[in-house]
């Protein structure tokens, strides 16, 4: 069975080989996969990191030197290898765009700039970006592409080795809003197209507010032109930019599908709040123009947001709106990420979570991240069967936000950083270690609590009660099967008094709680 996405309850899953999957991964250093000697020492280390996904990019230029002429050599090498080493790719097409510039294009496509039309800022000097407006270089993309689909359908299609794609990298317009070739001219004159337009009245009460507001400030026209429908701004620019980014990205993305339909999903460069349009790469499939994504690449699955920004939180829940599951391709490879890890698996409907340059780092680096991947990959099958139900919960704590309240089966429960405890020394560092975690509730009195550097506390939900608890008991999964390690009583729970993992360390723990 093909790789798929299936919508479960309110959940969107991956089913790999017909099971949920949750992407454990990590991306590769950009130019890593070009040389596969330089990857061989690689792999063993990304096994010893827990990975269950590799997440390697697939580059254009060496795919295709010469026109027509296709090399799938490193394609097949990743394939050769991340078999060897028990593992799934997430390919990443560095097509047209890699990080708003075309620097993965052919050299037969840089050098005939008469062909393949590029980006003109508003003096007319142009960029090293291929235009969205030049059907010929769409038409190269898309040959392109398609010759990847069926490479991968022809060597891959029993194995399934490789799991998702990603169409392009990071599209965003620079350094002006919107382009000003001849094309993209004519067609900023031009209606607004009516499949976008379509979208806006149908999805009327479902629109991010912060599209909406930009066309409601109009007065919610029904018809003309991109100015008249959003206003004379930047803002409108880029609404233009973000439609034709996005049908050329589904253009690429649906042919590609029409031969070997793979799950597949585009990437945005967050912007910083407060910086206009043009100034950061601007159209991508960003929060505030997801509804323009949304109607124009209905072939694309997901929209991910990559990690480089702070307030992981925030963006999280804008990208989980609507439908939209959180596949997260990209997080800067930094401290914290286990604890992020935990908390995205648990909070949202997290198919991926993926350190970026992963191959990159020394060992030691790589501890926290491995060790939160050994858990969650324990605990899959059981995020998998509860989340759809409701019945899984993630916290993220920090020192600006270091205790969350959320109510699961028959309690209320408090997760705290373990530095909030009146008697912690860590309190007084000037920087906290994030911690974070994940609870499954799989009766209304029993749970598993997953995670590092954490305290969490109880309360019945039933007035006049309080909880206490029957048992803690560390341990691993073999398997389906709970193994249970040491009864923490005494110092280890408070004397009966919470659960906690301590920084640094990382269990899981079989909680039963009872009310008194
Ligand atoms: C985000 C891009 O998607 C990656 O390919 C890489 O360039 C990182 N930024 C930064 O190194």
């Amino acid at each position: 069975m093909m790789p798929h996405l299936v919508k479960t309850g309110p959940s969107t899953q991956l089913l790999v080989d017909g099971k949920p999957f949750l992407i454990l991964g990590g991306e590769l250093g950009n130019s890593a996969a070009s040389s596969t000697a330089y990857m061989q020492p690689m792999w063993p280390k990304l096994r010893a990191m827990r990975l269950n996904t590799v997440i390697a990019p697939v580059y254009w230029e060496l795919m295709e030197p010469q026109e027509g002429k296709f090399d799938f050599t490193l394609v097949d090498d990743l394939l050769r290898d991340a078999r060897k080493n028990q593992m799934k790719l997430v390919l990443l097409w560095f097509g047209t765009w890699k990080n708003s510039m075309s620097c993965y294009a052919p050299a037969w496509v840089k050098t005939d700039t008469k062909r393949f039309l590029r980006v003109e800022d508003d003096k007319g000097v142009m960029q090293e970006i291929l235009t969205p407006f030049e059907p010929r270089n769409l038409e190269a993309d898309r040959k392109a592409f398609v010759q990847l689909m069926q490479h991968l359908k022809a060597t891959d299609n029993q194995q399934h080795t490789v799991i998702t794609v990603q169409v392009e990298n990071e599209i965003g317009m620079l350094p002006t809003a919107r382009t000003y070739d001849a094309q993209a001219n004519a067609a900023f004159k031009q209606q607004v197209p009516a499949p976008l337009l379509t979208y806006m009245q149908r999805e009327k009460k479902n629109l991010k507010p912060e599209f909406a507001a930009v066309w409601q400030r109009q007065g919610a026209k029904t018809k003309g032109t991109w100015e008249e429908v959003f206003g004379q701004s930047l803002a409108t620019d880029e609404l233009f930019m973000a439609w034709h980014f996005a049908t050329y990205t589904n253009a690429v993305a649906a042919a590609g599908k029409a031969v070997y339909p793979l799950p597949m999903y585009v990437n945005a460069a967050l912007n910083r709040p407060g910086v206009a349009p043009g100034k950061y790469p601007s159209a991508g499939p960003l929060p505030h123009v997801m509804d323009v994504w949304l109607a124009g690449a209905p072939s694309i699955d997901i929209l991910a947001p990559d990690f480089y920004n702070p307030d992981f939180k925030h963006w999280c829940d804008l990208y989980t709106r609507g439908d939209n599951p959180l596949f997260i391709p990209e997080h800067r490879f930094e401290d914290g990420v286990d604890a992020k890890a935990f908390f995205a698996f648990g909070n949202y409907n997290c198919l991926s979570f993926s350190p970026f340059a992963i191959e990159g780092s020394d060992t030691l680096k790589g501890v926290p991240i491995c060790k939160a991947y050994d858990l969650i990959q324990q605990v899959t099958p059981l995020i998998t069967k509860y989340q759809p139900l409701g019945q899984v919960r993630g916290f993220l704590l920090q020192k600006d936000s270091a205790a969350r309240t959320f109510t699961l089966g028959d309690y209320r429960f408090t997760a705290k950083h373990e530095y909030t405890l009146g008697w912690s020394l860590g309190a007084k560092n000037a920087t906290w270690n994030p911690g974070g975690g994940l609870i499954i509730a799989v009766a209304p009195n029993e749970f598993y609590v997953v995670g590092t550097g954490l305290v969490l506390t109880a309360e019945p939900n039933a007035k006049g009660k309080r909880a206490g608890y029957l048992s803690v008991d560390e341990g691993h999964f073999e398997g389906d099967k709970w193994v249970a390690g040491r009864r923490l009583n005494g110092d280890e729970d408070h004397q009966g008094r919470h659960v906690r993992v301590p920084g640094k360390e990382y269990h899981i723990q079989h909680v039963k709680l009872y009310t008194y």
